[in-house]
């Protein structure tokens, strides 16, 4: 019986990847590393630590932690600078209507993100009302392909996960909600999200109708 939805921030919610890329860059840039955005597309759904560490191995760059965490804050800080541009009109086509229509039919909702900033995103798009649980990059340590964070989130909504459908856009997310015993919708190409048990090109398409239809067994 499905009786909670969790949902990624990035990349599902709004589109956040952009901003990400950015902020990337520009600290590459200063650093003289290379970074585009083939290499961005690997840095989806895990942590900022773990995202400096994939740019540095790829340049084949060694430094100490101290000045690893120093430029991770580093390009977070214009990551942070750019979220004051986003407004409410920046959700993902189709995302504030499944939100809506989840309310409206009473699910618990909640939100299993791997960033530390999903509390200020939520803000700038005004949804924090949507979520009964945030579950974010402060939630917990090990960051997806681990489960970790979904299971904080269905915990806190006290549900098993075999309750929970949790949509996501990167393949470690949903490498995590199956590692986790979740149901999974897959946001993205197939060569990205196809090993999800379902799978839409955009949120546009991922109705609560159609999610019904296609798991209908379990509602
Ligand atoms: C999300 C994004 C990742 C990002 C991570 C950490 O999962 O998809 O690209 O690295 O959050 O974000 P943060 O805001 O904590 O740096
Ligand atoms: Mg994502």
């Amino acid at each position: 019986m499905i009786k909670g939805f969790i949902f990624d921030l990035d990349g599902v919610i709004t589109d956040t990847a952009e901003l990400h890329y950015e902020a990337w860059k520009k600290l590459s840039d200063d650093m003289g590393w290379f970074f585009d955005r083939e290499l961005n597309e690997k840095l989806r759904g895990i942590s900022r630590m773990d995202s400096i560490k994939v740019i540095m191995d790829h340049n084949k760059v060694s430094l100490d932690e101290a000045t690893v965490e120093e430029l991770a804050t580093k390009k977070n800080d214009i990551y942070v600078d750019s979220l004051d541009t986003m407004t409410e009109e920046d959700f993902l086509p189709g995302a504030k209507e499944l939100l809506t229509h989840l309310r409206a039919e009473g699910f618990s909702v909640a939100l299993g993100s791997a960033s530390k900033n999903a509390p200020k995103v939520l803000q700038q798009l005004k949804a924090t009302h949507y979520f009964d649980v945030v579950g974010d990059g402060n939630s917990v340590e090990k960051s997806k392909p681990a489960p970790d964070i979904f299971l904080f989130a269905a915990e806190k909504m006290r549900l098993p996960a075999d309750n929970c459908i949790v949509f996501e856009d990167a393949e470690k997310g949903i490498d995590a909600a199956k590692t986790g015993g979740f149901y999974s919708v897959g946001i993205g190409p197939e060569e990205r999200v196809g090993h999800a048990d379902l799978r839409f090109d955009t949120m546009k398409e991922a109705t609560l109708f159609e999610v019904k239809s296609f798991f209908s067994d379990l509602f």
